[in-house]
């Protein structure tokens, strides 16, 4: 099965060292071997060997033998490959519903040529071996399946926009646009909104659409500030101006989100994180509940009713706009109040001072960096009876289950959830719980 047009190898591409040999790497760009394909790693790729050096393995499966070609080589240990030529293919392989993904062209997704069902295993193995790797522990792991299918899932999504003014997508680890007439993995109406209009002038453009179908787009200059925005609502209304804020739905709530401002991507994320916080966390009556980056205030206001009007829920998070639309989504709940600021060793540190007594649950859910050493180990400090931690890369939440694991806190339980179908990204929810 070829994968692209046959191109011969150059070594060319790479940073060059004075010596003329490309900086870090042994010049192998353009060079084109096989490899017998292993374990799938972190990051949407598959690692083989190939003299000696480890190749990270594009577009290809445990198992297969394929045909490579080098598409970056910076460092003495590893090189970077896409599988051009299928040789021999695992039974997990299918056709790509999307025309524009494969190797060299577009970046966005990185397994479209895989089941949905092997997906999920793949993304569960990531998980495995990231808590294996850096918090050694062996955990098993099932990634579950969202409603909805794997397309058309993307309620949010930010294109880019070539110098012509032309809308696309990168390609993988380039500045270079592939440019698309749709995006199979982007909701229909949030695609068509960007990608078959002409953007002269801008750097990117985001879109969004919420639960009431009205789609947002932001337009974006090159330094990636936004320029302006229209709100385009089902039944054809004139667009409006600027963007407010967006409805969404989640937890049997209504839920205001700021136009920018950060809500779960998929439309069935938000539903399925709530129901597993809420599970893991099963707050009782009584009980005081930190909700760290807090956004706004979606597992707080979740838990507030289950801690009762006798129970306190602290949601803390940093961004301005969020807080407000998080105050105005918990605003009939008493028990529920919004703390604006930094969820870091500082901020942290006083919060807990004013809270005034230990909290009995923290739920948190930091940025892709995750928490880091020092928070983990101030939350462990609490004594928290448990702690749940909302994480969207593996490698962050390994990092800071070993963190919690040298401050006294177990794994007592993960689940894994498919909120970004077609690409190696997934969300996981874990339980720690003080080792006794
Ligand atoms: C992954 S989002 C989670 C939001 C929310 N839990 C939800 O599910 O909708 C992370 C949030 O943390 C906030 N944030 C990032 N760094 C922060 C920090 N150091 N302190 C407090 N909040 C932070 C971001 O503004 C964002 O709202």
């Amino acid at each position: 099965m070829a994968e692209g047009p046959a191109v011969p190898p150059r070594l060319a591409g790479s940073a060059r060292a004075p010596g003329g040999r490309p900086k870090g790497g042994l010049g192998w760009v353009g060079s084109e071997f096989e490899v017998i394909v292993g374990s799938v790693a972190h990051g949407g790729h598959c690692v083989a060997r190939h003299e000696g050096r480890v190749v990270f393995v594009r577009h290809s499966l445990p198992g297969e033998r394929v045909r490579v070609r080098v598409t970056e080589d910076r460092h003495a240990a590893f090189c970077r490959a896409d599988a051009i030529e299928v040789l021999e293919a695992s039974p997990d392989r299918v056709e790509r519903p999307c025309p524009y993904s494969g190797p060299g062209r577009c970046g966005g997704c990185d397994w479209q040529h895989v089941t949905p069902a092997a997906q999920r295993d793949l993304k569960a193995a990531v998980v495995r071996e990231q808590l294996s790797r850096l918090a050694g522990l062996d955990v098993a792991v099932t990634v579950e399946e969202l409603p909805g299918g794997p397309l058309r899932w993307r309620s949010r999504a930010r294109f880019a926009v070539d110098r012509s003014g032309e809308p696309g997508l990168r390609k993988h680890r380039s500045h270079d646009v592939v440019l698309l007439d749709d995006c199979p993995i982007t909701t229909e109406s949030a695609a068509l909104a960007v990608l078959r209009q002409h953007w002269p002038g801008a750097g990117a453009v985001d879109v969004s659409v919420d639960s009431t179908g009205a789609v947002t787009t932001t337009r974006l200059d090159r330094r990636g500030h936004p320029t302006s925005s229209r709100v385009v609502r089902p039944g054809g209304d004139l667009p409006t101006e600027p963007t407010g804020r967006a409805a969404r739905r989640a937890g049997g709530r209504d839920w205001e989100v700021e136009g920018t401002g950060f809500w779960q991507v998929h439309p069935a994320a938000a539903d399925a994180l709530v129901a597993a916080v809420g599970e893991l966390a099963a707050v009782r009556p009584g009980e005081t509940v930190l909700d760290l980056y807090a956004g706004v205030g979606l597992f707080g206001g979740a838990l507030a009713p289950a801690a009762g009007l006798e129970g306190r829920v602290v949601c803390v998070e940093a961004d301005e706009a969020a807080c407000a639309a998080a105050d105005a989504n918990l605003a009939g709940l008493p028990q529920a109040e919004v703390w604006q600021g930094e969820v870091d060793a500082e901020g942290l540190g006083e919060l807990l001072a004013e809270l005034g007594t230990a909290p009995d649950v923290i739920v948190l859910d930091p940025p892709r960096a995750g928490a880091g050493p020092a928070v983990s180990r101030l939350l462990a400090g609490t004594g928290a009876r448990a702690i749940v931690y909302v994480a969207c890369d593996p490698a962050s939440l390994a990092r800071d289950v070993a963190a919690f694991g040298d401050a006294g806190y177990r794994l007592e339980g993960i689940r894994g959830f498919d909120a970004f179908p077609m690409t190696a990204h997934v969300e996981c929810v874990a339980l720690l719980v003080a080792a006794s």
